[in-house]
Order: C-alpha cells, then sequence, then structure tokens
C-alpha cells in the first residue's frame, strides 16, 4: 500500500499497538447531499487531501490534471480526486451511489456520494439507508434552497440522526459571520419538524481548505470543530439499538444430523447463551444452546455479528424466520403502512402482485392502497392528494408516498423508527426481477389480540334494575344469536336477509350484523389478516352480546373462518343456549362459480391476498348447532329450518 500516511504515526515503532487501534477503530458511514454546484467533491476531496488519505499515484496525476483541466489557476484542484467517479458515470456504467473508504487514527469512514440531480430520490435512498451522518452542503451565497429542504427530508425519513450542514464557499461571501447567522436562521426554522438528534453548522470553504481538516483563520469567529473533527467524534454509540434482539435466519447449518446450527446477521440487540427466544413466525419457544462466531464459541453476541446458534429443542426454523426474545416480540402481520420510495420508471400500481422482501424473508404482497403522496419539498402531504380519495393517488419515479401494503402470508416486523433493519424493506417486480421502491414501516393497522387486555381495578360494573325476565317478557322473546359462518359467496347475507324479514313479520326484533357492513364502519379499521379477523369477530362478539342482553335476537354473516375465533364468539355470548351457530355449508367451487362480488376471479389473478377458501384458511365447524346446504336448498327452506331451530332452543314461542 502506499498511503502517504499521517507523519508521526508510530507504525514502525509499535506494529501490535497499531494494528490493534485500527481493529478497534468504530465505523462511521456518512452520505454527501448537495447540488452539483454546492462543492460536493471538492469537499470530499480536500477532506481526502489534507489528511493524508491519498494514494500517491492518484495525487501525481491529479496535480498534473489540475495544470490541464483545473478551474484554480494550476493549483491543486480537490474536485478532480472525486470526479473521477463521473467520468465512469459518462461511460455508461451506471453508478448510483459511489462509496469511497477511509480512515484516520481515530475512526474509519465510508462515504456514499449519490448524485445531486433534484430527481434521483433514489440513489439517495440507497446510498443513505445505512449512513449515521448526513452532510447536508448549502452554498453560503443562495443559502437554504428546495434541494437542501428536500435532502433533508429524505435524510431524516431514512433514520439518519446526525447531520452536518456545511455551509460552503464562505471565501465567495468574504467570510462573513452575519450570513452564516442568517443560513442557520433558514435551516432551523424548518428542520424542526424532522427527526435529527443532532445538527452541527460548519462554515468552510472546501476549496481552499478552510475548517475542513485544518482550522481557519479567516473564520476565527467560529469556535467549534473542522469538518474532520466532527466527523471523528460526533457519538454514534448511542444510536444502535441493544434493547430489541432480532436475528433474522439466513440459513440452516446441517452438517451432520447431531448438528443444527441456525445462521444470520444480528438485527438489533444483545444475545446470550441461555436467553428464553421464540422463533417468529410460528412463535415456538426454546433457549439459546450456544453461539458461534468466526472465531468459536461465544457467551453473546450484537449487532451487527454474523453468528450461528444453536438451540435446547428441536423446533423448525427456517429461512426467512427470525428469533426474538420471548418477552419483547416485534409485530407479526401480513398488513402494515410505510412510506414508500418509487424508484422505477413504471409507475406503482395498486393491487398488483410484487414482491416484498424484507429482512431475509421474500413474500408475494400488493401496494393494496396509495393514502397520500409526500411533496418532498414541503415536507407536506401533496396538496392534490389531499383530500382526494386514495384511488386517485399514484406514485411515480423518484415520488414518496404513504401506502397501505398487503402481503400474502405473515411476516415479523418493527416499525422502521425502532428499527431500521426489521423495519425496512424493497418491492421487488415480479417479471422483471427489478427493485421498484424501497420503504420503511411506518405503523400498522391495529389488531393485538384484544381479549386478553386486563380491565384496570377501577373500572366496576354496575347491575341493571331490570331483569333478563323483565327484557324476555316486554319482548315475548329471549335474546339470541345466529352465528352464520361460511365461504364469501356462501349465502351467508342472503338467508340472513330473508330470516330478519320472516322473523320480524311474525313480531321478533332482530337485527344483522354483516360482515361486508359493519366493514364499513365500526371495523373500518381491519383488514383480512388472521389477527385483524379475530379483532374483527371479538368486537362483533361484544355488539351481539350487548344485543342479546337488551333481548334482541341478532343474526351475523360473517365468514369467521377460524374455529378458535368462533369458540371465542361463544365464549363472550356467555350464556351457551344463546349462541347458535350455523354452518352455511356450500363447497368452494358452487360459491366461485356464484361469485357474486367478482372477489374469486381477483383473487385467483392475485390481486386480493389471503382470500378465504383460496389463500387463506376456512376451518370448518365441528359441531354446529346446524348446517345448512345451501347449494341444494332453496334459501326459504333455510330460514325454515332456522325458525325452527329457535323454537326448539326456546328462543322463541
Ligand atoms: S371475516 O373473515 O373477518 O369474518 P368478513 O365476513 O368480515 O370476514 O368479511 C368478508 C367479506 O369481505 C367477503 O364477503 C368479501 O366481500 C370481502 N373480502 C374482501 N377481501 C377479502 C378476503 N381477503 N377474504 C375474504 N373476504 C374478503
Amino acid at each position: 500500500m502506499s498511503y502517504k500516511t499521517q507523519e508521526k504515526e508510530p507504525i514502525e515503532s509499535d506494529i501490535s499497538g497499531y494494528l490493534k487501534r485500527h481493529e478497534t477503530k468504530d465505523l462511521l458511514r456518512f452520505l454527501t447531499c448537495g447540488s452539483v454546484d454546492d462543492g460536493k467533491s471538492t469537499l470530499i476531496g480536500r477532506l481526502l487531501y489534507d489528511s493524508h488519505m491519498i494514494y500517491e499515484d492518484q495525487l501525481e496525476k491529479v496535480m498534473k490534471d489540475s495544470k490541464v483541466y483545473g478551474t484554480t489557476d494550476e493549483q491543486f484542484d480537490p474536485a478532480l480526486l472525486t470526479d473521477g467517479l463521473k467520468a465512469e458515470r459518462e461511460q455508461g456504467i451506471t453508478i448510483d451511489v459511489a462509496y469511497r473508504y477511509f480512515s484516520t487514527d481515530r475512526r474509519k469512514f465510508i462515504i456514499a456520494d449519490c448524485p445531486g440531480h433534484e430527481q434521483y430520490t433514489r440513489n439517495m435512498a440507497t446510498g443513505a439507508s445505512n449512513c449515521n451522518l448526513a452532510v447536508i452542503l448549502i452554498d453560503a451565497r443562495y443559502g437554504v434552497i428546495k434541494q437542501t429542504k428536500r435532502h433533508s427530508f429524505i435524510c431524516s425519513l431514512l433514520g439518519i440522526k446526525h447531520v452536518i450542514v456545511a455551509v460552503n464557499k464562505m471565501d465567495l461571501v468574504d467570510w462573513n459571520e452575519d450570513k452564516y447567522e442568517e443560513i442557520k436562521n433558514q435551516y432551523n426554522s424548518f428542520v424542526s419538524r424532522l427527526n435529527f438528534s443532532d445538527i452541527h453548522f460548519i462554515p468552510m470553504s472546501a476549496l481552499k481548505g478552510d475548517n475542513v481538516v485544518e482550522k481557519s483563520k479567516n473564520l476565527d469567529w467560529y469556535d467549534g470543530p473542522t469538518f474532520l473533527h466532527h466527523l471523528e467524534s460526533v457519538n454514534i454509540s448511542t444510536d444502535r439499538n441493544l434493547i430489541d434482539m432480532r436475528l433474522p435466519i439466513q440459513y440452516v447449518l446441517r452438517p451432520n444430523l447431531d448438528f443444527r446450527g441456525f445462521s444470520g446477521t444480528m438485527a438489533s440487540g444483545v444475545l446470550r447463551v441461555g436467553d428464553n427466544v421464540a422463533s417468529l413466525p410460528s412463535r415456538k419457544e426454546t433457549k439459546i444452546k450456544a453461539i458461534y462466531g468466526p472465531d468459536g464459541e461465544l457467551q453473546e453476541a450484537f449487532a451487527p455479528q454474523a453468528i450461528t446458534v444453536t438451540l435446547e429443542d428441536e423446533i423448525d426454523v427456517s429461512r426467512g424466520n427470525m428469533l426474538v426474545p420471548v418477552k419483547n416480540i416485534p409485530h407479526i402481520g401480513n398488513e402494515f403502512e410505510a412510506m414508500v420510495v418509487w424508484m422505477y420508471e413504471e409507475g406503482a400500481t395498486t393491487g398488483r402482485s410484487y414482491l416484498i422482501k424484507h429482512s431475509t424473508s421474500i413474500v408475494p404482497g400488493v401496494l393494496s392502497d396509495i393514502r397520500y403522496k409526500v411533496d418532498v419539498n414541503t415536507m407536506r402531504r401533496a396538496e392534490d392528494a389531499a383530500g382526494a380519495e386514495s384511488d386517485e393517488v399514484s406514485l411515480q419515479l423518484n415520488e414518496i408516498g404513504r401506502c397501505h401494503i398487503t402481503l400474502h402470508r405473515p411476516i415479523a416486523f418493527d416499525p422502521y423508527e425502532k428499527n431500521r433493519a426489521t423495519g425496512a424493506f424493497i418491492i421487488v417486480d415480479r417479471l422483471t426481477n427489478v427493485t421498484v421502491a424501497a420503504g420503511m414501516i411506518v405503523d400498522r393497522i391495529v389488531a393485538k389480540q384484544k381479549t386478553e387486555a386486563p380491565v384496570s381495578k377501577n373500572i366496576v360494573k354496575s347491575d341493571s334494575l331490570v331483569s333478563v325476565e323483565d327484557r324476555q317478557k316486554l319482548m315475548n322473546q329471549k335474546g339470541a344469536t345466529l352465528w352464520l359462518t361460511g365461504l364469501s359467496g356462501s349465502g351467508k347475507s342472503t338467508v340472513a336477509r330473508q330470516l330478519e324479514r320472516e322473523l320480524i313479520d311474525m313480531g321478533h326484533a332482530c337485527m344483522i350484523l354483516d360482515g361486508d357492513n359493519i366493514r364499513h364502519g365500526l371495523n373500518r379499521d381491519l383488514g383480512f389478516s388472521a389477527e385483524d379477523r379475530t379483532e374483527n369477530i371479538r368486537r362483533v362478539s361484544e355488539v351481539a352480546n350487548l344485543f342479546n342482553e337488551a333481548g334482541l335476537i341478532v343474526i351475523t354473516a360473517f365468514i369467521s373462518p377460524y374455529r378458535a375465533d368462533r369458540q371465542q364468539a361463544r365464549e363472550i355470548i356467555e350464556d351457551t343456549s344463546r349462541f347458535i351457530e350455523i354452518h352455511v355449508d356450500t363447497p368452494l367451487d358452487v360459491c366461485e362459480a356464484r361469485d357474486p362480488k367478482g372477489l374469486y376471479k381477483k383473487a385467483r389473478a392475485g390481486d386480493i391476498p389471503q382470500f378465504t377458501g383460496i389463500t387463506a384458511p376456512y376451518e370448518a365447524p365441528e359441531k354446529p348447532e346446524l348446517t345448512l346446504k345451501t347449494a341444494d336448498l332453496p334459501s326459504e327452506t333455510s330460514v325454515d329450518l332456522i325458525v325452527a331451530k329457535l323454537r326448539e332452543s326456546g328462543v322463541i314461542g
């Protein structure tokens, strides 16, 4: 290596000390954002030159080139050091982001250099995704411009916590302190809405070398650190997430029958031998038996180490699964909301099937909804989409939108804010295999198991002065729930409607709760993941129970595909004799042939994920109170059978 090493580097005298220091140095990844003429290349060139981090042969060439092409009157032009990359770009090699490496006594650095054209949101998204710090360059003559805001917004969106605002070209404003203060105020006034933990302003002239590596005499009114000094000392150790252990499994090692190891790169947190872990999405629990690193067994491991673990129990873990602490489980679901940066010429289409690559798993899924676009220049919801219903919103190249994503099967994820590794994903076109977007999970649709939520001791149930019998006498009937379950298109709603008509005509107070209707109101926030369906049924059961207490007969028409959910409904509706489960038992092929809403067709085309009977399960009741084979029964007969059942159960006389 022909580094022109820094003077006084005591390599010869203490080789092992030198190596040790370098081994334990931490790594800072940063990216530089600025428009074409803000001086990005000059700044990086100056940084490398002044900190003696340049290959000597490279330097010689630059000195020669400066005389020929330089803009600096035969003096050294630092931009030529970095502009080699541009030449490569012009030759048609697509380098969206170029990475450069250098190291000083205190730290190692990786610089992601993203071309600064306004439309290249995607380059920034690629370059910034694992950076610790962003350098936002501002030309002191022009101050904060649209692009400054745009870049800052994207950096904040991508989870960068530290910012250096390099107020460059101070030489061109006569090293004027007021000018610098004005820019500082401008920047501070808009940045407060963004999520940075520290912002540091440095006045400089990258071209002349002022405040890049050496302190500037021209800027003696500034008493902060130089650019390099700040890069070397900014504290990034607290950025790491050491709390939420996440180990996505990349592959299963099975060299012989006695060893079954699970390998992956720790995404966050700390893992120790003996820790209780769960494998997701199965939630099977076990303990960590041993941890192996590249140099042998370890007692503990942390992000971003690549490790292999063995487990105490033979539980089923495979590629794409994730090991997490039993007591700190991420969300598991197939629906979430995300900020999506669209990076492809062909715009985003809702309902179209893509591949979603998240951590180590690849799952088919759809953008079920583009809720709104973000205007990157104002950092607000784009005007044209405000108020407009999502159907009309589309995402084009370099645009950012808030989207609802639905996957064909559940994954384990965290919000990006909490965990960049388990909160980020990319979207891949299924036909061309091209990466079309990058996304950051911001939230997820509600749907935790709510039945087990503890009720505060301060909430005490009170008894009514009206008894159940009082109401029965008044209504001339007992409250009861007729729980119709079956596939979509089986005829639940049809039977329910005719039954309701019949009961009212007979003088009985009743009410239908129907899936499609309730999902327009009470349950409009729920989708079709297993969790959401459970919550759907739970809420409906609570409502049915209240109506029953009021003395009403309730007819529900929900697919309610899970046995456990229907059992829970039975329990919520308490008095067993008032829960009557009716299986509207129509074979899938008949439902599909009927296809009253055209949904089976869409589901077969892959446009509706998790569709019951096609890509999601239906668990038929084992012992329903009544079964209606609607394929062979006229609906009037079904109604008669139910009325007979109501009489038999003493609900009506
Ligand atoms: S449940 O599974 O949670 O009980 P629910 O009965 O409320 O479902 O809603 C089912 C209705 O929603 C169907 O009749 C159909 O019109 C519509 N629907 C939309 N997407 C799906 C889907 N993925 N699976 C089943 N039904 C769906």
